[in-house]
Formats: structure tokens, C-alpha cells, sequence
């Protein structure tokens, strides 16, 4: 039997597709091995969004380089195929193929016919088909899945390659979500995380939104947790939002990027919001679901950034209160209008900027995590911890939360006292 690893860098929809990519070359007889040593197969999935984790795909084919079989196919994948398909090839003698996002379902294929001899191949088009209508079934499933309903992004925000990696929108039709739905309940998926670059863009049915497709996926018996991911804050509908009332097993958390707290600078990045409306919508959300944990994505430091404009995205976040967040230092990509922009702001003033906004995020993370001590709430146990006789698993908030309990409790839902927190996690005890 081949042996198949693979690494993958990136968002969760890259863990999507290298699971997809899996379960493709599953069925043909390939067997998914932790050891990259042993593998016949080497599959790297590559993320494009910033400079620094485009280069991961290099270093990490350094590594592999130290460590494969002699013959071993190396095979790349994700949004740097799509961006830089042709200069990878050349900057590295290792990759054999090279794949983009909309052309993985072929892999089996591709991986069949290659030979060395006729030289190396790339497919990085976006074919008017969909590869969703060519892959299997979900064959395996974790406890907590991830399920893609929606791909690419119209939005075009001045600093974002997605647009130009990931392709137009495009949305799942609801039939095909329930039906993979229902295939990852049934290979063992408790939880599931409905993903999309603009995820409540969802537009797969004639009249429907998210929210229709959340209260139909949360009919799936056996099916406990639902989660979506990431918003984008001026097409959230009150359907959407009014799911979090009416729809048990959708969890309390949306993820819902303002990127910064500045009018000026949102106008520039292209964002089509004002930071008012964006309160908004997250009064809205407190208002049908008081407790809900709010995230969000910053980037700092964008072309012409003031001080005092930097200064506003500190009060923004004040003002709302983040259960946990995500944030960056502004990185120019080839090809996006932003990347041409003048006043660029300097390295030194990003990596200022980016600490003294991650103190006042880290802060607020602590103290939405200290608020819950005490309190009991269900965790679905997904890993190991670092000591043993240890599982971690996730709170209805997604706080990373540890436990005392044997490895075969992983995979089960359990109630959970809150008896410790810190800035990253929370320490608990199993009631019951
Ligand atoms: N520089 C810095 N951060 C970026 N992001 C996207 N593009 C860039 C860029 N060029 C961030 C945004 C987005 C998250 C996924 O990555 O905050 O929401
Ligand atoms: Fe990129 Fe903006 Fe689309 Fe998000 S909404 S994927 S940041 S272009």
C-alpha cells in the first residue's frame, strides 16, 4: 500500500482540502502516514496570504528534502500553486507536481500518469467544473470537522490575494452540504465547522442564506455542535443572526474580522463597512445571544496608517471586547493594489503598533477566560494534552480547556466545571 503524508499550512479551509485530498487518494489505495520518512507520497498544502507564510513552503521542502525516500513523489499544493505555480518549480528541483485549490480532485490522476522522464507538471486553472462533484465522500472524520460551503471571495479588499488564489465566489448547493453533512456524522464527527472565505455570502440556494443552512444541518441526529467561518461584518442577515437564538446546537461565537477601527483606513483596505455599522452588527448579535464570544482578524500598519488612526483600532476594540482575535503586521503582496500603495508604513512602527495591540487583545482574552471559572459547560474532548492522562477539548466559546480523563474519552462530549484560566486556556474537571 503507498504511503501518503502530508503537511499542511495555513487557514482551516486548507485543512479542509488536505482532508479532502486525503480521503481522494484514499481511495485509491493510498495510506496516510505521520512519518515523512516512510511516505511515497509527500504532499505539502501551502498558504499565500502573507509573505512569511509563503516562505514556510520552502523551508519546509528543505526539511523534506533531509528526509524523504529517494523516490518519493513530492507534491504542492494550495494557494501558492495558484499565485507562483511556474517560479515555485523553478526555485525548487524537489516538486514533482503542483496543484491548485480548484484542481485537487485530478491529484489521483495526476499522480497515476506522472513520470520523470516527461518532466514535471502543474495545473493551477480554474476548470469550469467543480471538484466537489469528483471527490469521495468524506472517508474519516475527527471529532470536530470541517465542511467547505462556500469558496473564493468578490470583495477584493486592497491587501488580499484571496480573490486571485481562491477565485469568484462560488456556493455549495444546500443538498450536497447535508449530504456531506451526514457522511462526516457517520465516519464520527460530532462538530461541525461550516467554512468559507466569506462564509455568510452563502448564496447556494434560490432565496436561502446561512441560516438555512445551519437550522437544516442542525436536523442531522447525531450531529451535536455547529460553527461557521469567517463573516464578512455588511452580509450578515438577521436570518443569520437570529440562528443563535433559535438553533440549540449553533455555538456561541462568530468570528467577525474588522481588520481596523479607522473609517479612513477601512475605505482604503476597500472594506465595505463603516466601524459604526460594524458595532452594529455586534450589538445585534448581543442582542439575541447576550454571552456570545466575539473575534476578530487586525492587520496593522497598512499603507498611510496614522498613529492616531492605529489609536482608533485600540478604542474600537475597547469598546467591543474580544473573547480571542487574530492579528497582523500589514504584508505587501504581489498583484494587490495595496502593495503599490505610497506611504508604506516602516517595519519598526508595524511591530510596535502589532505588540501594543496584542497586550490590550491578550488582556481581553484573559479576562473573558477568567469570567467563565466557575461556570460548567459542555467540551467536546478532540486531543491529547502535553502530560498524560490529559485530553483538551473545546468550550461552546472555543476556549482551548484541559482536562483529567483516559484517551478513550476523546471524541466524547463532556460536562466540564471551569476550576482554572489563563490568557490562552482554561483547566477544568469533569462533573458526572
Ligand atoms: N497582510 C496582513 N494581513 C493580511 N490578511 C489578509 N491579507 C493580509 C495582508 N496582506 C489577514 C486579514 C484576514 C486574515 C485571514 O489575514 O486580517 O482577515
Ligand atoms: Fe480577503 Fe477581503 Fe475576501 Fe476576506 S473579504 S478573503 S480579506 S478579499
Amino acid at each position: 500500500m503507498p504511503k501518503l503524508f502530508i503537511k499542511t499550512f495555513g487557514c482551516q479551509m486548507n485543512v479542509y482540502d488536505s482532508a479532502r485530498m486525503r480521503d481522494a487518494l484514499s481511495v485509491h489505495g493510498f495510506k496516510e502516514t505521520e512519518e515523512p520518512d516512510k511516505a511515497d507520497v509527500i504532499l505539502v498544502n501551502t498558504c499565500h496570504i502573507r509573505e512569511k507564510a509563503s516562505e514556510k513552503l520552502f523551508s519546509e521542502l528543505g526539511r523534506l528534502a533531509q528526509l524523504k525516500k529517494k523516490n518519493a513523489l513530492v507534491v504542492v499544493a494550495g494557494c501558492v500553486v495558484q499565485a507562483d505555480g511556474a517560479e515555485i518549480l523553478r526555485r525548487s528541483k524537489l516538486i514533482d507536481i503542483a496543484v491548485g485549490p480548484q484542481n485537487y480532485h485530478q491529484l489521483p490522476e495526476l499522480i497515476a500518469k506522472y513520470n520523470r522522464k516527461n518532466g514535471r507538471v502543474i495545473q493551477a486553472d480554474f476548470p469550469a467544473e467543480s471538484k466537489f462533484d469528483y471527490l469521495p465522500d468524506p472517508q474519516k472524520s475527527s471529532a470536530a470537522a470541517f465542511l467547505a460551503v462556500q469558496e473564493g471571495c468578490d470583495h477584493f479588499c486592497s491587501y488580499c490575494v484571496v480573490p486571485y488564489t481562491r477565485g469568484c465566489e462560488y456556493s455549495r448547493p444546500m443538498k450536497e452540504i447535508v449530504a456531506e453533512a451526514k457522511a462526516l456524522v457517520k465516519a464520527g464527527a460530532k462538530e461541525i465547522m461550516l467554512l468559507g472565505q466569506n462564509v455568510n455570502g452563502w448564496h447556494g440556494d434560490e432565496g436561502k442564506d446561512l441560516g438555512d443552512v445551519i437550522r437544516e444541518v442542525a436536523k442531522i441526529r447525531g450531529l451535536k455542535r455547529i460553527r461557521y467561518t469567517t463573516s464578512y461584518p455588511s452580509e450578515m442577515t438577521q436570518n443569520l443572526i437570529d440562528a443563535h437564538k433559535d438553533t440549540p446546537k449553533l455555538m456561541p461565537y462568530i468570528h467577525l474580522p474588522i481588520q481596523s477601527g479607522n473609517d479612513r483606513v477601512l475605505k482604503a483596505m476597500n472594506r465595505q463597512y463603516t466601524v459604526k455599522e460594524y458595532e452594529k452588527i455586534v450589538a445585534k448579535f448581543r442582542k439575541v445571544r447576550p454571552d456570545i464570544a466575539i473575534s476578530s482578524d487586525f492587520i496593522v500598519g497598512f499603507p498611510g496608517e496614522t498613529e492616531a488612526e492605529f489609536e482608533d483600532t485600540l478604542r474600537l476594540v475597547e469598546r467591543v471586547g474580544y473573547a480571542s482575535s487574530y492579528s497582523f503586521k500589514f504584508s505587501a503582496r504581489p498583484g494587490t493594489p495595496a502593495s503599490l500603495m505610497k506611504n508604506q508604513i516602516p517595519e519598526d512602527v508595524k511591530t510596535k503598533r502589532l505588540m501594543k495591540l496584542q497586550a490590550l487583545l491578550l488582556k481581553q482574552q484573559k479576562a473573558f477566560n477568567e469570567a467563565t471559572v466557575g461556570k460548567e459547560f459542555d467540551v467536546l474532548l478532540t486531543e491529547k494534552g502535553k502530560v498524560r492522562g490529559q485530553l483538551v477539548g473545546y468550550s461552546p466559546y472555543l476556549q482551548g480547556t484541559v482536562v483529567k480523563a483516559p484517551v478513550k474519552m476523546l471524541g466524547e462530549i463532556v460536562r466540564v466545571k471551569v476550576t482554572g484560566a489563563s490568557a490562552t486556556a482554561l483547566k477544568g474537571e469533569i462533573v458526572k
